[in-house]
């Protein structure tokens, strides 16, 4: 079960800068908690007591720019934003409270790990993962999120017919990606499946675009074996 953790407003002196550590939530000056998932084998309801509604996930967040467009979009379903760096997250939960939304939460976790044994099995109706670090460097590749190992996770917690939402500017990674997902039993191309947010872009995809760079999107569908 959660507890709160007594995180003093930022104003209020040297103990403010206290990280979070060991704590199960972080409250930031407004309503938005920030769901402390690292360090912890614990399964959180996507939900939050809130009913069973459709639950879309900003895996890899960052600064917030989609999350929060899609929140707007959508204020009857539950937008889950993760990320590991809580700096970026804290940055998100300040927009949240000004934007006045009640349909967010966010979650400092690992994009693994999430979909590994965080969250429910088959919870999940629609996952964004957009610019993941691409590692281009060949020694780098070992740290790339998208690979069958990590695909075999996510199908774990997709819905049926939930659909996975994922975009590069990197070609090599996006071949990967085509490649891997396509050889995923369940998964099907979607091209259609997010036309209703083509216009919501990212922090990272905004800067890609005014450098002229290509930003490719691809969606799948999860249709599960009978
Ligand atoms: C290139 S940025 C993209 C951010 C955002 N999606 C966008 O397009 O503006 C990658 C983000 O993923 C986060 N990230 C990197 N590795 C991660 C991991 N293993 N688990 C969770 N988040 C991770 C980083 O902190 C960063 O915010």
């Amino acid at each position: 079960m959660e507890k709160a953790c007594k995180v003093k407003p930022r104003n209020a002196g040297a103990s403010s800068t206290r990280r979070p550590r060991n704590k199960l939530f972080f409250q930031g000056d407004g309503t938005v908690v920030i769901h402390i998932l690292t360090n912890t084998y614990s399964v959180i309801d996507p939900c939050f007591a809130r009913g069973a509604r459709e639950v879309e996930l900003d895996m890899g967040c960052g600064k917030g720019r989609f999350l929060l467009g899609l929140a707007r979009r959508y204020p009857e379903r539950v937008v889950l934003g993760s990320d590991v760096m809580l700096g970026r997250l804290r940055r998100v939960q300040r927009k949240v409270d000004r934007f006045g939304l009640r349909n967010v939460e966010l979650l400092r976790a690992e994009n693994l790990e999430l979909a590994a044994f965080l969250l429910p099995d088959r919870s999940i109706h629609r996952v964004h993962l957009l610019c993941p670090d691409p590692w281009p460097k060949a020694r780098h590749r070992g740290r790339r999120l998208i690979t069958s190992e990590f695909i075999g996770r996510l199908l774990r917690i997709l819905a049926p017919q939930a659909v996975f939402h994922v975009a590069t500017d990197h070609a090599p990674y996006l071949e990967v990606i085509e490649a891997v997902a396509g050889k995923a039993s369940g998964l099907e191309p979607a091209p259609t499946a997010v036309d209703d947010i083509a216009d919501l872009r990212t922090d990272f995809e905004l800067q890609w675009l005014a450098e002229g760079r290509q930003v490719r999107h691809l969606s799948y569908r999860f249709i599960p074996a009978e």
